[in-house]
């Protein structure tokens, strides 16, 4: 028998559904059985948590939060604190999403603060990393995603690093007006991350450290960029937006998955 790896396929639905529409797609994923080896999540808005994650308590599907503060508490107004969400029921939480360092001034600092934070609630953080446009085109991916990287997981031990998830999501990729990135591209980056990942904790932990990929996913592509060796699943957006739609991409991309 083959061994597989474990595969990572979660759908962040952004400002999208209200507390109505999260709660029947819930409804809808609850029976849901994902296939042997695969990890579906879904990483809901703040107002639709504690009903998406009590819903969906003891399912396959895990459950996420876009974004968390890294204080306990305090004054800090319009911010959730990482016990909020633990509280909600959350299994994941979405850190250093590219909208957020673009659009809310979300800085490797704060990244790195929430990493920590997530850890210590018992989080899964879902760390965002990704080169923009002009990096891309001065050719410094490796060097910004170098610094990303280091700077996120300079508080987190070692042994938490299993513990995490890692989404290379070039800003370029990601949303409507963006273009998936080359097959080519993403392994020789994932690579790269793989190598940065042993570096920092040794190569025993940095190979268990699962790597998706994020930015214009669909059904036609994503099986293309798992079946690539350092690549454990893809983080989608509008390609998982409908429940139909994200279990077809999860049928599709186990159709073509790598041995492990
Ligand atoms: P799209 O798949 O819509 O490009 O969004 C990807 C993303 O940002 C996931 O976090």
């Amino acid at each position: 028998m083959v061994t597989r790896k474990t595969v990572w396929i979660g759908t962040n639905w952004k400002m999208n559904k209200g507390p109505a529409e999260a709660l029947a797609a819930a409804e809808a994923l609850k029976a849901y059985r994902a296939p042997d080896g695969v990890k579906p999540f879904i990483i809901t808005p703040f107002t639709s948590l504690q009903a998406v994650a009590s819903v969906l308590k003891g399912a396959d599907v895990l459950v996420g939060a876009q974004n968390m503060h890294w204080e306990e508490s305090g004054s800090w107004t319009g911010e959730i604190s990482p016990g909020m969400v633990k509280e909600c029921g959350a299994d994941i939480v979405l850190i250093g999403h590219s909208e957020r360092r673009q659009h809310f001034a979300e800085t490797d600092w704060t990244v790195s603060r929430k990493m920590s934070a997530a850890l210590r609630h018992g989080l899964r953080p879902l760390l965002c990393i990704g080169e923009s446009l002009e990096e891309y085109d001065f050719g410094v991916t490796a060097e910004t995603l170098s610094r990303q990287l280091k700077i996120a997981l300079h508080d987190v031990a070692h042994a938490d690093l299993p513990n995490i998830l890692i989404a290379y999501e070039p800003v370029w990729a990601i949303g409507a007006g963006g273009r998936a990135a080359d097959t080519d591209c993403v392994a020789k980056v994932h690579a790269g991350l793989r190598a940065v990942l042993c570096e920092i904790a040794g190569k025993d932990i940095g190979d268990r450290v699962p790597l998706l990929y994020g930015g214009s996913v669909t059904q036609d592509n994503a099986r293309s960029y798992v079946s690539q060796p350092n690549v454990d699943g893809v983080f989608v957006g509008r390609a998982g937006w409908s429940v139909p739609d994200f279990e077809k991409l999860i049928e599709r991309v186990i159709e073509e998955r790598a041995p492990a």
